[in-house]
């Protein structure tokens, strides 16, 4: 008897900036907690960057270090299919195909591209300036990379679900004119954090995020790590009141972040919030060192990934190889069905 096919489960992460705790706990985490019963497919999507970010040594420094922080937080690249979205042209030729099935109104309809126009015009500029094509048809981009690896799930934070519905119209629409010869797949966004709807804070109690430059970067030295940590902003209220736990970034930090080994550690210091007696100071110290015993083997990890010609270069490789043969796949079949090659 065969085995039942394991079902898909996709994500990529966009290389703009030093990923940080927030991408840690919200991206990285959950989706590896899926690879153990999901055939995993996780990637780096710099071509995604490409339309922000405009330094190349950049968006390889980025490139580079999202993928070593994959691989520090415990992926296993002979488990996922682990790649760099450039790395695989099948994608790009995909890309054609499918802006060709896709209508210019939901371009228009796109959160991230309304939101733009949205700013302009508050701004008084023309609805367009600064807008470029790769901005307009960032979601066509984002369906392929999810369709061409057969996706079911795609584990997205909440501002990325519409991208993923937008996939399955997508695919709808294939499906609509080819279904004869060749149907994708409908993929469906699972949001990691739909349980708790928890959203890590960053260092000024706004959600952490690279566009509010308040993040905590996963792999500082230690020393700015624990600068970094004091920064987080705290009230007036003295240590010997009594506090609220779920209130403080701080301790959101902390719970969200720790690992089960640190359960008792949490528990005891929302106990002595509670009763009065520990200062913000003291529960800083109390997040550093549990960031820092979790985060310092990570660190080591990772700055050997990060070293030029590391195995990081091989496990891409071979996972490019791996991601070109699915993606050759899906591509010849589409190409069939549409009446392209031989
Ligand atoms: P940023 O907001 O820093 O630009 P991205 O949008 O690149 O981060 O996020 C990549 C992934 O990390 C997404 O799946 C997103 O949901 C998750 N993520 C980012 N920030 C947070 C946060 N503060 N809390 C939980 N998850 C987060
Ligand atoms: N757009 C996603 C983000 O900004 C990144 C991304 C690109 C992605 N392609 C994807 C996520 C495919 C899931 C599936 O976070």
């Amino acid at each position: 008897m065969s085995q039942p096919v394991a079902k898909v489960s996709l994500t990529g992460i966009k290389p703009t900036g030093e990923p940080h705790l927030g991408n840690l706990i919200g991206a990285i985490r959950p989706a590896l907690q899926l690879a153990e019963q999901y055939d995993s497919v996780y990637f780096i999507a710099d071509y995604h960057a490409l339309t922000t970010v405009r330094d190349p040594e950049l968006l390889r420094h980025y490139s580079r270090s999202v993928a070593a922080t994959w691989v520090a937080a415990g992926l296993d690249p002979t488990r996922t299919t682990f790649y760099v979205q450039s790395d695989v042209p099948e994608i790009f030729e995909l890309n054609w195909v499918l802006s060709c099935v896709t209508g210019k109104g939901l371009m228009n309809r796109a959160h991230a591209y309304k939101a733009a126009r949205d700013r302009n015009v508050e701004a008084g500029e023309e609805p367009d300036a600064g807008v470029n094509m790769g901005l307009y048809n960032y979601p066509i981009l984002m369906a392929v990379d999810i369709l061409i690896m057969e996706s079911d799930v795609v584990p997205v934070g909440k501002d990325q679900v519409q991208h993923v519905e937008y996939a399955a119209d997508i695919a709808g629409s294939f499906n609509h004119l080819y279904g004869k010869s060749y149907s994708f797949k409908v993929p469906k966004a699972i949001i990691p954090d739909a349980g708790t709807g928890h959203t890590l804070p960053g260092l000024d109690g706004r959600k952490m995020s690279k566009s509010y430059d308040n993040t905590i970067p996963l792999f500082l030295p230690e020393n700015k790590l624990k600068k970094l940590v004091r920064r987080i902003p705290t009230d007036s209220t003295p240590v010997e009141d009594p506090k609220d736990p779920d209130s403080s970034s701080v301790f959101q930090i902390l719970e969200q972040f720790a690992p089960a080994s640190a359960a008792d550690i949490v528990a005891d210091t929302r106990k002595r919030l509670e009763a009065g007696g520990m200062g913000w100071g003291e529960l800083k110290n109390v997040l550093f060192e549990v960031l820092n015993t979790e985060l310092g083997p990570l660190r080591e990890r990772y700055d050997a990934l990060m070293e030029p010609g590391s195995e990081l270069d091989t496990m891409l490789a071979e996972g490019a190889e791996k991601a070109r043969e699915r993606a050759g796949r899906v591509l010849g079949s589409v190409r069939k069905a549409i009446g392209v090659g031989k």
